[in-house]
């Protein structure tokens, strides 16, 4: 018996999956980390303008692509462009889903051992946080099984399908996100001493803008919106024909940004306070901050206590609302191109993942000494997809919904047939045909050939 498709059975479950894709550790562990190492509020500015004229359009591009073929990244091009190469678009996309989800799934599994630890008390007390944390990440096995555990989780999501599986998920999670989001920042910006993390996050410092911060700040920009790879094409294949295009990708865009900036606000605030610099790499939200949930609130330690579980709670539930649109992307395709059922695509996957997860996991311990281009494993996957894939594939997206495409189908889905007219198809077409495609081959010669047009 053939397995259905599925579909998103609202609309507010197709923002609340979108968005669930859009925000995770790229906003609360990535966009601060990036941030910090490259200077603050100019990456911030660039990283806006990227999300405004590059992301946003591939995002729209994704959703028109995935609505129009109701197929898998692969088959969407097979579909609509049969007998062309178009289709390898969506081959990469695939390939890169293998590769974000296996570096993922090792922050995430750190995530998970930290909300433990700070369940259970083991986070509070004067110690070391910094050989906390590299004990614990070079430890030849346990952040393995961390890592293994979380891909457990988001596996049992995804095989349940679209609409009990994800869907309900991100219903659930999504809004519970916003609370402890606010709440935290709300902590974080009374602290004494905030002022000077939030004059970091305002104050723009041109001088410190180079080829190097505005090719991170392209790659945030695709990272945090999930966009280039052809996880908003999956999702949008399961959209229904009332779902608006333009508004949902707008929303997902405003609510994914929205966290990125107040993630911002609960992070540099209380670094600041305590003094700790604000580029300490990777490990920005796993040694800094439980220094600072330790010393931030004197007597009343138990506050920082509850901080912390929240924190760590956080950034589970954002990691596991992203990771399960990751794990779809190859779970479509291998249940739809070899015609197996969705559960068994989504052992393969969990499998796949469960190996290269694991090399990333060892480079930060036993495996310390294996790179390519000086990279590690985890470096290697997470500079292959953020900084090269997702815009590669992005300029992709771009040039088929904008050159390949016939513009009445383009149109069509844009307007829902006429159905929700839309004064922005234009603006939408002039950035997806010329400005987003430009900019980011731009960017990249810019990177690969230096100091060209921004330095
Ligand atoms: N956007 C997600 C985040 O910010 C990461 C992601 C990348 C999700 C690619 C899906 C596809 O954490």
């Amino acid at each position: 018996m053939k397995e259905e498709r599925g579909h998103f059975g609202s609309k507010l479950g197709v923002v609340l999956a979108s968005a669930g894709s859009a925000v995770g550790l790229g906003n609360i562990w990535r966009f601060p980390t990036e941030t910090g190492s490259n200077g603050g509020a100019a990456f911030i500015l660039i990283y806006l303008l990227f999300v405004l004229l590059l992301a946003l359009p591939v995002m729209i591009s994704e959703f028109v692509i995935g609505r129009h073929s109701r197929s898998n990244t692969v088959e969407a091009y097979r579909k609509m462009a049969p007998r062309t190469p178009w289709f390898v678009v969506g081959i990469f996309g695939v390939l890169s889903g293998f590769l974000v989800l296996s570096f993922y799934s090792v922050v995430a599994g750190w995530t998970v051992d930290y909300t433990m630890l700070s369940i259970t008390g083991s986070l509070s007390g004067n110690q070391d946080f910094g050989e906390v944390f590299g004990g614990f990440v070079s430890h030849p096995y346990r952040p393995v099984i961390f890592l293994l555990l979380f891909l457990l989780i988001t596996h049992v999501i995804v095989a349940k399908g679209i609409e009990s599986g994800i869907e309900k998920f991100s219903k659930l999670m999504m809004p519970l996100l916003l609370v402890i989001i606010i709440l935290l920042v709300v902590l974080s910006v009374s602290m004494p001493g905030a002022g000077e993390g939030l004059s970091f996050l305002l104050h723009p410092d041109f001088s410190r803008v180079t080829p190097r911060v505005v090719f991170s700040a392209m790659g945030q920009a695709f990272f945090s919106l999930s966009v280039g790879i052809g996880c908003l094409v999956t999702y949008s294949s399961y959209f229904s024909k009332e779902t608006r295009l333009l508004p949902s990708a707008l929303n997902v865009c405003i609510i994914d940004t929205m966290v990125a900036i107040l993630a911002g606000f609960i992070i540099f605030p209380t670094v600041f306070s305590v003094g700790v610099q604000p580029d300490a790499g990777p490990g920005l939200v796993f040694v800094t901050l439980p220094n600072v949930f330790n010393h931030a609130f004197g007597d009343a330690a138990w506050v920082g206590d509850i901080f912390s579980i929240l924190f760590y709670l956080l950034l589970l539930l954002a990691a596991l609302t992203s990771s399960i649109s990751m794990h779809e992307i190859s779970t479509a395709y291998i249940r739809e191109h070899y015609h197996v059922s969705r559960s068994r695509a989504a052992w393969i996957v969990t499998g796949v993942c469960m190996f290269l997860g694991t090399l990333c996991s060892l480079s930060f311990g036993p495996w310390k000494d294996v790179t390519f281009f000086g990279m590690g494993f985890f470096d290697l996957f997470d500079f292959l997809t953020a900084k090269f894939f997702m815009p590669l594939g992005g300029i992709g997206l771009c040039l088929f919904v904008g050159w390949y495409m016939d513009k009445k189908t383009v149109r069509d889905e844009l307007t829902n047939s006429g159905a929700a007219p839309t004064s922005l198809y234009g603006a939408f077409m002039f950035l997806v045909r010329f400005v987003a495609p430009v900019c980011i081959a731009l960017v990249f010669l810019n990177e690969l050939f230096g100091n060209l047009i921004f330095e």
